[in-house]
């Protein structure tokens, strides 16, 4: 191939774009039952957003940004996740207005020069939401049943959510002195990037993918243990409206979030049975984002999830996931003359948005059934000599073999027998 794909991306082909389409029109139902409004943001922005929100020493920022300059010596990157951009639209348009709430959807690509496998791409579509404007423990579960009622209603049963307090600003500096204290003597076992991260950013070594880092993480001292009362309360608090909603759950003090921005509640859900790449959405408050990116403040929370991942989960259970196009109906014509009265018909049909295949390239009868069947049609629509001379059409139920003769004229009573099936 002279011009491939770029490594880590791939094409949506027309036998798997059904999926995505109903995996879209899922998330898009479930979002308008939660009241929540779609929002569009450009594929890029101006890097600074990300350094500044995403955190400078994260590893999406850091290492995995696809960064360019234009014309002009601008810096802008490919967006790596959808949350700044919210934020920075939800702040320029003017949303951050006392006591309102805000709720929004998105659906899109997000990209992150990463290592790619299954699951890990460059260029990958996420699913998310975000809500503004409260920090009642309320919304924090919320947020959460939206996404579990999302994963659960498409059919997956190996999942878990798992939650965590990552906690406020108030408690963050003594947390990090102790959990300092405890990776002090492990420091030459860790890997390179974590000896940096033990300098930035402690709280990110308990992130590390690293098997050896891992291990010196279980035994690290939990955020858990050290939260400030407010922290803690309402973290007990969203745990009742979890129960309340009926999401079932599971505490996990080693959640922490690889973006910068996390406060209070964190969590993710993960799948039995990806490999490592098996956290199918993740999301927590950031309560101090809106502020830090220039608008009010604004408490906030929100979740993403990407699709490639959700549809290896699903189809590892053996889900259906959506239905693939099949036409409503098979046209059928035996004759130039034939031909000249169904096509009008078939546009009608299609105006009622019945769907019709139709193949003039084929003429004998034989070839145009062997079509019809091939297209797994439910209907062949059939207008020969007889037809043409009393102005019918006859519906064939591929299916069944039974037929009725209709008016060509009743666009109506085909399109109620196609309907009713
Ligand atoms: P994140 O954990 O970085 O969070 O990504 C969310 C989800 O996106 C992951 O759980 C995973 O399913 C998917 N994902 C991430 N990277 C890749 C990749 N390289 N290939 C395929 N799928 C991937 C965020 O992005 C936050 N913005 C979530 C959030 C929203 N927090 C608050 N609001």
């Amino acid at each position: 191939m002279k011009y491939p794909i770029p490594r880590g991306t791939y094409d949506i082909l027309p036998d798997q774009s059904y999926k995505w389409q109903y995996l879209i029109r899922r998330f898009q139902d479930i979002a308008a039952s939660f009241g929540y409004h779609e929002i569009n943001t450009p594929i890029f922005e101006v890097s600074a957003l990300f350094e500044r929100s995403s955190g400078e020493s994260s590893d999406v920022v850091q290492k995995e940004m696809y960064r360019f300059t234009d014309r002009r010596g601008r810096e802008f990157a490919l967006r790596p996740e959808g949350t700044a951009p919210v934020v920075r639209s939800f702040v320029e348009n003017s949303m951050d207005k006392d006591g309102a709430k805000t709720k929004l959807f998105y659906v899109g690509p997000m990209f992150r020069y990463d290592r790619p496998q299954a699951g890990r791409y460059r260029q990958f579509w996420q699913y998310g939401i975000e809500f503004f404007g409260a920090q009642h423990p309320f919304y924090d579960a919320e947020v959460i049943a939206l996404l579990w009622q999302y994963l659960k209603g498409l059919g997956l049963s190996k999942i878990e959510l798992r939650i965590n307090s990552v906690g406020s600003p108030q408690c963050w500096e003594a947390y990090e002195k102790v959990l300092k204290e405890y990776y002090r003597p492990h420091l030459p076992q860790l890997c390179a990037d974590c000896q940096t991260r033990f300098e930035i950013k402690p709280k990110r070594l308990l992130d590390c993918k690293v098997p050896s880092c891992r291990t010196i993480a279980q035994d690290a001292p939990s955020q858990l243990d050290h939260l400030d009362e407010e922290s803690r309360q309402h973290f007990a608090e969203v745990q009742g409206h979890l129960n309340a909603a009926g999401v079932p759950y599971i505490i996990d003090p080693h959640i922490v979030r690889g973006l910068d921005y996390y406060s209070h509640t964190a969590f993710e859900v993960v799948f039995d049975g990806l490999g490592a790449q098996n956290t199918l959405a993740g999301g927590g408050r950031y309560n101090y984002l809106v502020e830090q990116i220039g608008g009010k403040s604004t408490p906030a929370i929100g979740f993403a999830g990407g699709f490639e991942r959700l549809i290896l989960a699903l189809e590892s259970e053996g889900i259906q996931i959506g239905k693939p196009l099949i036409p409503d109906i098979y046209a059928i014509a035996m004759g130039a003359e034939a031909q000249e009265a169904l096509i009008p018909l078939i546009y009608d049909l299609r105006r009622e948005l019945v769907s019709v295949e139709y193949d003039p390239t084929k003429t004998s009868f034989k070839a145009q059934m062997k079509a019809a069947n091939h297209s797994q049609a439910r209907f062949a629509l059939i207008i020969g000599e007889d037809e043409l001379a009393s102005g019918s059409v006859i519906l064939k139920d591929l299916e069944t073999g039974e037929q009725v003769s209709l008016s060509s004229k009743d666009i109506d009573a085909i399109r109620g027998a196609v309907i009713s099936k």
